[in-house]
């Protein structure tokens, strides 16, 4: 057996699964999704799903990963005999992956292009109106959007080609944090907005009225996007990990930090849709409309969008290796293709999807299927359902096939969590996916 390349230290994994988890769900997708749900009620669901689902499923997939040491297909049928079912999972893992970097490239070139603005001065200079039109005008622009995703998807290729652990882990030190003190700058300046009481009360209060059942699934699907669970990529990267950790702990820190993200980037966009009277259900381009009216009002607000869009890059190129080495271990560890091709071939196809959703905002944008466009279809198909379906098969896997052995080898010295714990993967976890589901579906 040839063997496996490891995370460099602790700290190395720490900071790639942090940047696996935080990115565009964080600070694109949330605060767009909570508009659309109508902010409170859908904002409470998603927090108990990342504490009842979320966490439990990110220990199952480390787990599940450092234990088999391999890609999220073959990690089933290690632990359980050849031929496993259950690696339908890691299958539907893989379609996951495809259809979530297809787009998720497609917003990556959209932060691009907002840095390049910046940089061109823009921000600063342009009128309040002319700022909340300017993701329209890349919208009617396909070949700007598609010279973007084209950089974004040589970047993700570039960095898994110079090895997950190597330059990524050096830049992330730096840039993980700077964001995480830039969005405070910015929460700290939102806080003097005469729309910051309302946004807290948008978030935090429990109005329910546009809460609808398709909401509850996205609330709950978000809990897996944002924590990249549901197709096998905290397997794949759990796999990298050799000794015994405390994966516990390194799951509710990971879940914490992603929470807390969020929730800033949440208050900062709906201050100041708020304060300028903008509509918080914008949809897709809520943070291209909103951001930059704010930065235009900062002093050094210019150099801060620089700033803010490099650093958004940085985030959503951190989570997006970590889709692309989902495809890449399974098509070079199960089919034995050499790691370069099967990063080439995969991103290559990836990159073609990518175009529909790219068309999704001009040519095709009244071509729908179900009622949607393609962009709105892969979103959905994959947060609503795939990811929900994936960690549902993982977190039975982990209580009722690997059953005592795991919670065992997670708290080798109490058999109270033990016993808690298993509970928790067997029943709880199970049946607040399921009662959430039929009880919103009735
Ligand atoms: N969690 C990332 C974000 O919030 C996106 C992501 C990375 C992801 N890897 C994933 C989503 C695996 C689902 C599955 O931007």
């Amino acid at each position: 057996m040839s063997k496996r390349a490891h995370w460099g230290s602790r700290f190395a994994f720490l900071l790639a699964a942090a940047g696996s988890a935080v990115g565009l769900g964080n600070i694109w997708k949330f605060p767009y999704i909570t508009g659309v749900n109508g902010g409170g009620a859908f904002v409470l669901i998603y927090l108990l799903c990342v504490a009842l689902v979320g966490v439990p499923v990110l220990v199952a997939e480390l787990y599940i990963g450092q234990k088999s040491q391999k890609n999220a297909v073959e990690a089933f049928s290690v632990l359980d005999p050849p031929r496993s079912p259950w690696r339908i999972s890691g299958l539907l893992g893989v379609l996951s992956a495809f259809l979530i970097l297809s787009f998720y490239s497609v917003i990556g070139g959209w932060v691009i292009d907002f840095l390049f603005q910046s940089l061109m001065g823009k921000i600063s200079s342009l009128p309040e109106e002319a700022l909340k039109g300017l993701l329209g005008g890349l919208f009617s622009a396909p070949l700007w959007q598609i010279l973007w995703h084209t950089v974004f998807m040589g970047l993700t290729v570039g960095i898994v080609f110079m090895g997950v652990n190597e330059g990524l882990e050096r830049w992330s030190k730096i840039l993980m944090p700077s964001l995480f003190v830039l969005l405070f700058i910015l929460l700290v300046y939102c806080w003097k907005l005469e729309g910051f009481p309302k946004a807290v009360d948008f978030l935090f209060s429990t109005r329910a009225d546009k809460l609808t059942f398709s909401g509850i699934l996205e609330a709950m699907g978000h809990a897996f996007f944002t924590l990249s669970l549901g197709m096998g990529a905290m397997i794949t990267y759990g796999s990298y990990l050799g000794q015994r950790e405390n994966l516990v702990r390194i799951s509710f820190l990971l879940a914490l930090l992603d929470t807390l993200v969020a929730l800033v980037a949440g208050l900062v966009i709906f201050s100041i849709t708020f304060t300028f009277n903008m509509e918080p259900a914008a949809g897709p381009g809520l943070i291209f409309s909103t951001l930059p009216v704010l930065f235009s009002k900062m002093s050094a607000g210019g150099v801060l969008a620089v700033a803010f869009f490099l650093l958004v890059l940085f985030a959503a190129l951190t989570s997006s290796v970590s889709i692309l080495e989902v495809c890449v271990a399974y098509w070079s560890e199960t089919h034995g293709l050499n790691r370069k091709k099967a990063t080439i071939l995969t991103a290559g196809a990836i990159y073609l999807l990518g175009f529909l959703t790219v068309f999704s905002t001009n040519r095709l944008s009244n071509f729908k299927i179900l009622g949607l466009t393609f962009f709105d279809l892969f979103d959905k198909l994959t947060s609503s359902y795939l990811l929900p379906i994936g960690g549902f098969i993982t977190i039975l896997f982990m209580g009722w096939k690997l059953g005592h052995q795991s919670v065992k080898d997670l708290f080798p010295s109490s058999s109270l969590m033990q016993k808690a714990t298993l509970f928790l993967f067997r029943f709880i976890t199970p049946a607040v996916m399921v009662i959430l589901i039929y009880h919103f579906a009735t």
